[in-house]
């Protein structure tokens, strides 16, 4: 029995729901629910001021004798898009006089379930999509305290901050920071959470397969020559694989190889596809030499033998956060397009190109194969080639996922501490703010298009902790733009428009928008309301920045830009950052209520009426958090 299974089953160590880990977890985890159901104002609640700033929420329920709960909690309400922030403090649950923690998801939504707009229909998912992520958390945390607990010496421990993007990729433990189903994981039950999480870096093989071509769609950039990608994906195995599809009496020309995730392989395709593996569809060609390992968004892996090696994104059945990660047939037909239009216009725009650098991690292939004998829906064996960041780099740069930036290392100290250290927090955050704002916002005033740039989808690089550029990835379904309205559109009138059964499914799931505003709030739904919204509430926390003083450093950097492209006055208008309100995706809500209903935030928008640093000094205030 492995050290995995053995915190999972074997009952003489102590079990992980006795473990500090699984309070820490229980207490993040009603923090993170509470926040987001009274940020997206899906339930009713009643408020108190108990000071200047802080907050008494208060939710009221029944509980099954009957008797009235109270359940409370303390917090506040932030000027970073009114996002709620409750404090450390435990969520109380009061009964007949009894004042207590609360510790049951179930019991909590039960008892307020008359307080609480959620389709009924929704309730059992939602609880148990919560249940997952406390346990599948808490493994990770007892893991990670297992692995990278402080010996005699402090010299044992590595450092996220010191290590390479790769690792720092699975070291990572939070997860999303907002949304309260962050490890759901649902379909992987605990031993698979174990072998497929990033947090236990995972050694991963690839399963490969050949797949009939009729039956395939299979699109590559131009730029990729085929066999030398295949050459380089499998080495000496490419031999190997051809001849074993040959002593099936099939002819190679008919097939292409893909690899699939194994808990793919064993949990449906096994089981769902024998027809297509009986007829020669899909031929299972053996694992892969390489062991790879998954980065956060878990159905995205990386080669750990050679990291230079194409990064391969596979269709996973499994719903996490809001999301189920298939891979839709028509986003791998649209992968390598959209990746190669992104990068042309970034390499024929000056600015962007030579003083703003950003990096594109192309999609350059992508296969999706569909059952040539059942009724499945596509979307269940696929993958997605993208590149990795490593040939990028040169040789004094380093990164690390933006998500890293708010994260704390294993020193206790934030991962950022030392580089924040020396170069001085105002310059350091300035700096970040330029290095990761000024390409996003060039892509939407110039070209038309906003990214959906949340802290997973972005990397920071930097040299010796200062930052210099970012790289940007994940574009097959997460760009948005007003078709026929951007930089190079002829490049894009071969993609394929979102089918009608995908929005059914997943109403938000588009590229092509009709209206500005869409495209606009797209990027504030993903960048400014969450990924620089973190990083407001961190720099308060840890460093005393006020939000005020943080979003006035934001603005500035806009106002500059503004400033130095006096010419692009109307995409200033047209897709005006500083608008009074903003509408930005609501993400609980997703798992709350039915596609057809609105499941969108109207927020107060912190660039709204900033008054700016009149040098580019900052004005230095004093943060008033509590
Ligand atoms: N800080 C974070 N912000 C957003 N998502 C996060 C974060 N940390 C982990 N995640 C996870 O990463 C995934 C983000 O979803 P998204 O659709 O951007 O990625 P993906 O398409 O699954 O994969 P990739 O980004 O590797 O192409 C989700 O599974 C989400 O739970
Ligand atoms: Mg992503």
């Amino acid at each position: 029995m492995n050290f995995l299974t053995k915190i999972l089953i074997d009952a003489s160590s102590a079990h992980l729901f006795h473990t500090e880990e699984y309070i820490q977890s229980r207490r993040r985890l009603f923090k993170q629910l509470i926040q987001a159901l009274v940020y997206e104002d899906t339930i009713k609640y009643a408020e108190k001021k108990l000071s200047t700033s802080l907050i008494e929420f208060s939710v009221q329920g029944v509980a099954k004798n009957g008797q009235p709960v109270i359940y409370s909690c303390k917090g506040y309400r932030r000027a970073s898009f009114g996002r709620v922030e409750l404090s450390a403090e435990p969520v109380l649950r009061t009964c007949s006089g009894q004042v207590s923690e609360t510790v049951s998801v179930r019991e909590f939504l039960s008892e307020i379930a008359g307080s609480f707009t959620i389709a009924a229909e929704f309730m059992e998912r939602f609880i148990q999509e919560l249940d997952h992520t406390l346990a599948n958390d808490t493994a990770a945390l007892f893991y990670a305290n297992e692995q990278y607990t402080y010996g005699a010496d402090n010299q044992a421990i590595r450092l996220l901050r010191n290590m390479p993007y790769d690792d720092i990729e699975s070291g990572l433990l939070r997860a999303h920071p907002y949304h309260p189903c962050y490890k759901s994981r649902i379909g992987f039950d605990a031993v698979d959470n174990l072998h497929y999480g990033p947090e236990f870096s995972p050694d991963i093989k690839l399963v490969w397969l050949a797949v009939r071509k009729l039956n395939c769609l299979s699109i590559a950039s131009p730029s990729l020559s085929e066999l030398d990608f295949y050459q380089q994906q499998l080495g000496d195995q490419l031999i190997q694989f051809n001849t074993l599809l040959r002593g099936y009496g099939c002819n190679p020309d008919d097939y292409v190889f893909m690899p699939v995730h194994p808990w793919q392989w064993l949990n449906q395709l096994l089981p769902l596809y024998t027809a297509d593996i009986h007829q020669k569809n899909i031929i299972l060609l053996g694992e892969g030499v390489e062991t790879y390992r998954p980065q956060q968004s878990i159905r995205t892996l990386a080669n750990a033998v050679r990291p230079e090696v194409h990064y391969a994104k596979l269709a996973l059945n499994i719903v996490n956060t809001s999301t189920a990660r298939g891979l839709a047939e028509h986003t791998i037909a649209n992968a390598p397009v959209i990746s190669d239009w992104l990068h042309r216009l970034v390499a024929e725009d000056s600015y962007l190109a030579k003083e703003l650098n950003p990096i594109i991690l192309r999609e350059v292939k992508a296969i999706s194969f569909s059952s040539a004998c059942e009724a499945i829906a596509s979307g269940q064996i696929a993958c997605l080639w993208r590149e990795s960041l490593y040939p990028y780099l040169t040789a004094d740069e380093r990164a690390i996922p933006f998500s890293g930036l708010t994260e704390m290392d294993r020193d206790a100290l934030p991962v950022i501490q030392n580089w924040v250290a020396r170069y001085g927090v105002y310059e350091w955050l300035v700096q970040l703010l330029t290095v990761s704002m000024l390409p996003l916002i060039r892509l939407l005033y110039a070209h038309g298009v906003a990214l959906e740039s949340h802290a997973q989808n972005m990397i920071l690089i930097h040299k010796d902790g200062w930052p210099i550029r970012v790289a940007f990835k994940d574009f097959h379904d997460g760009v948005r733009f007003i078709q026929g309205q951007v930089t190079h559109s002829e490049c894009l009138t071969i993609l394929r428009s979102t089918p009608r059964q995908h929005l059914a499914l997943n109403s938000s799931s588009y590229i092509s928008a009709s209206e500005p505003e869409d495209v606009k709030n797209f990027l504030y739904s993903a960048f400014f309301s969450m990924n620089l919204s973190e990083v407001a509430l961190f720099f308060d926390l840890h460093y005393q920045v006020a939000e005020s003083t943080f979003w006035c450093l934001v603005n500035d950097c806009i106002m500059g830009y503004q400033r130095d492209f006096p010419e692009q006055y109307k995409q200033f208008q047209l897709f005006n950052l500083q608008s009074e309100y903003v509408i930005v995706e609501a993400h609980t809500k997703r798992r709350l209520q039915n596609e057809s209903s609105v499941r969108i935030n109207r927020v107060k928008n912190p660039l709204f009426s900033q008054p700016l640093p009149s040098s580019s000094q900052p004005i230095m205030e004093v943060s008033h958090h509590e």
